[in-house]
């Protein structure tokens, strides 16, 4: 953990020159001017308590006001814990009463082209019914819900009518596989399943309850399957007593629901996430304080107005789409455009067709979806009238200042300000970012930090490094989306965060701040990669690796890569069998299948031996210099056995 930035992705430049804000973004925004929005960070981070009491009361919606603010007992904490609130109420019913009842809350168009628009009071709607379903069927508030399933309505109506009723949800990305689904269910004990028969992806049908049916084998907690019939595929099987389709689950069901008031601290989700162990870490956030936490962000940073059409690229099964797909946006009021493909499907210029189609004014995706669409050409933008769009995003990586000057001038045609948001599962919530139209951008900076955070950047012995220098990016403050603990692991979300540093969080990621006090994030620190903006801990892809008969020892890292940012790349020492380029296939098969073909590694390299120090610890320093094709260099002294360098370069 104490190892230096791999600065992985591109090389972080000294001095660059802002690109001032559009001249006239700032007289409509929500934030007017570089001055006040400088006083209000200064003033958040003086009295935070004062600033969050302060948005707590203005922009959630109470049931019983809470009297307390924070209750900080590092690594615990506790926001508002006295007041009662119902989220889905908050993203939901207070709408009801205004002119939004009838806007659109969700746009949804799902990869063959179907379209299918929901007002926020038919949304409002559904959501009731199902949360009635839920309570029917026993569900009750603490209870675990797994999601599996497309981006399409019905995940974002199970999401809320989980947290209408208190119900924990666990979302699952529809990208892993069986053995991920089975050990999340376990983890969290999941009482029930909410899947499709399939959804789509590139064109093609994305066997979701299939691979649901073969976690179930190993998941004696699950009682209950509810199956939406997505792509209408013949062939899925339903066992009797378990499964049922979600228009059956919902039948006689009432639409009208009396939300309960729950506390402030009540869990709302579980979202597993990959950490420096075989085992994904079940990051636990609360109710009041992520609300806000998203609802905030999602207002400021994308300057959320009444007539936005907003577009989030992320997967509902990513924290991007909890919390800027569901809960921010909606509890702003916001029109949401929830999509369910690849950007190349049918074509190249997929995404510019929605933009153009719905007429989308602020669109937020990934570094590593901007690079493709680049390669891509042009040409595939330019087709398309993007006159809506007023502002964009980026967030799950560093973003390369040449990748950035594509993303504002093809895209955003100069016009747009791009907010680089930097945060995390963990955090919940947008941590830095630009203020679009107030804040000069810098290319390849995520700038500076949203109300209420402090950013410290540190070395390996805890100090604070000069502006300007690399280390280790820490948070000083208790934040009120920041996660609460790890499910059923408080060990380990006091060690992985808490004990690097006696009173900061500690991020896992590299960065400097520069003498304006931009923030430079330079990527993971520890053993997790970024592979085209998914997160993959090296050590789940070993550990998956060794699980294959074939394979004795394993050891996962992380190459640059142009297009998605960081490439996974194997080394195995096998037990016998002979090393041929079958054998690798079938190893990259073995770990796809496994985790999810979002680890399926690029490369696995069968070698006769892995470095190691004589305590036996792999040295992934020099797995990294190989991987990526550099010359070997460093110290050697600590390896045990100085041949494997050789051995490593010749591939057995
Ligand atoms: C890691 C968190 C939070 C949404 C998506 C990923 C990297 C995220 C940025 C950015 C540079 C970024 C960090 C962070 N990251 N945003 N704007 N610039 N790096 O969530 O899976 O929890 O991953 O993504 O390394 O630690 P996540």
């Amino acid at each position: 953990m104490t190892s230096p930035a791999s600065a992985q992705s591109h090389p972080v430049p000294s001095r660059v020159a802002a690109v001032p804000p559009p001249v006239d973004f700032a007289t409509k925004a929500r934030l007017r001017s570089r001055a006040v929005h400088l006083r209000m960070h200064r003033q958040s981070v003086r009295d935070p308590e004062k600033f969050w009491a302060g948005q707590a009361r203005e922009l959630l919606q109470w049931r019983r006001p809470f009297t307390e603010v924070l209750d900080w007992r590092r690594p615990h904490a506790r926001w508002f814990a006295d007041g009662r609130l119902n989220v889905a109420e908050n993203c939901l019913d207070r709408h009801l009463a205004t002119s939004r009842a009838n806007k659109a809350a969700l746009i949804f168009e799902g990869e063959p082209g179907d379209v299918r628009t929901l007002t926020y009071r038919q949304l409002h709607r559904e959501v009731c019914q199902f949360a009635s379903a839920l309570a029917r069927a026993g569900l009750r508030r603490g209870d675990r819900v797994a999601i599996y399933l497309p981006m399409i309505p019905e995940a974002v109506v199970a999401m809320l009518a989980c947290a209408r009723l208190g119900v924990i949800h666990t979302v699952i990305f529809g990208g892993f596989s069986a053995e991920a689904i089975k050990d999340r269910i376990n983890d969290c004990q999941a009482r029930l399943v909410i899947t499709a028969d399939g959804g789509w992806r590139r064109g093609r049908v994305v066997e979701l309850k299939a691979n649901v049916d073969t976690a179930l084998a190993a998941t004696p907690s699950v009682r209950q399957v509810i199956v939406v019939r997505r792509t209408g595929q013949e062939g899925v099987k339903m066992q009797p007593g378990r499964d049922v389709w979600w228009t059956d689950f919902v039948l006689g069901a009432s639409p009208e629901h009396r939300a309960a008031a729950f506390p402030s601290e009540q869990e709302l989700f579980i979202l597993y996430t990959s950490g420096s162990t075989g085992k994904p870490k079940g990051v636990l956030h609360t109710s009041a304080g992520y609300l806000l936490g998203s609802m905030l962000t999602a207002r400021y940073i994308f300057d959320l107005q009444e007539s936005d059409v907003y577009f989030c690229t992320a997967d509902i099964g990513w924290i991007t789409g909890h919390s800027y797909i569901v809960y921010g946006p909606l509890a702003n009021g916001a029109t949401v455009l929830l999509y369910e493909g690849v950007p190349n499907q049918p074509g190249p210029d997929r995404f510019w067709e929605l933009i153009e189609r719905h007429q989308v004014t602020i669109f937020y995706t990934a570094p590593t979806a901007i690079r493709s669409c680049m390669r891509w050409g042009d040409e595939h933008v330019r087709k398309h009238n993007l006159g809506s769009l007023r502002l964009l995003g980026s967030v799950g990586e560093p973003i390369s200042p040449a990748v950035w000057r594509w993303y504002h001038e093809v895209v955003g045609a100069r016009r747009c300000p791009i907010v680089d948001t930097w945060w995390q599962t963990e955090t919940g919530a947008i941590m830095v970012s630009p203020m679009p139209g107030v804040t000069p951008l810098k290319p390849g900076s995520c700038a500076l930090p949203f109300f209420g955070v402090v950013p410290v950047v540190l070395d390996d012995t805890g100090r604070e490094v000069p502006r300007g220098t690399e280390g280790r990016l820490f948070l000083k403050q208790a934040w009120p989306s920041m996660l609460r603990t790890l499910w059923g692991d408080g060990r380990r979300f006091r060690q992985q965060y808490w004990s690097e540093h006696p009173e900061y969080y500690f991020a896992g990621d590299g960065a400097r701040l520069d003498s304006d006090g931009y923030l430079w994030v330079s990527g993971r620190i520890d053993d997790v990669l970024n592979v085209s903006g998914h997160r993959i801990g090296t050590a789940e892809v070993e550990s998956a690796l060794v699980s294959h008969p074939q394979v004795a020892e394993a050891a996962a890292v992380g190459r640059p890569d142009e297009l998605k940012g960081q490439a996974l790349v194997c080394f195995v020492v096998l037990k016998g069998a002979l090393p041929t380029p079958a054998v690798s296939e079938e190893l990259r098969r073995h770990v796809a299948k496994e985790i999810g073909p979002i680890a399926r590694p690029d490369e696995v390299r069968l070698v006769a031996a892995l470095p190691k120090t004589r305590s036996g610890k792999i040295v992934r320093r020099l797995l990294k210099q190989v991987a990526g094709g550099e010359e070997i260099r460093g110290d050697f002294s600590t390896l045990e056995d100085i041949s494997v360098i050789t051995a490593l370069q010749t591939n057995v």
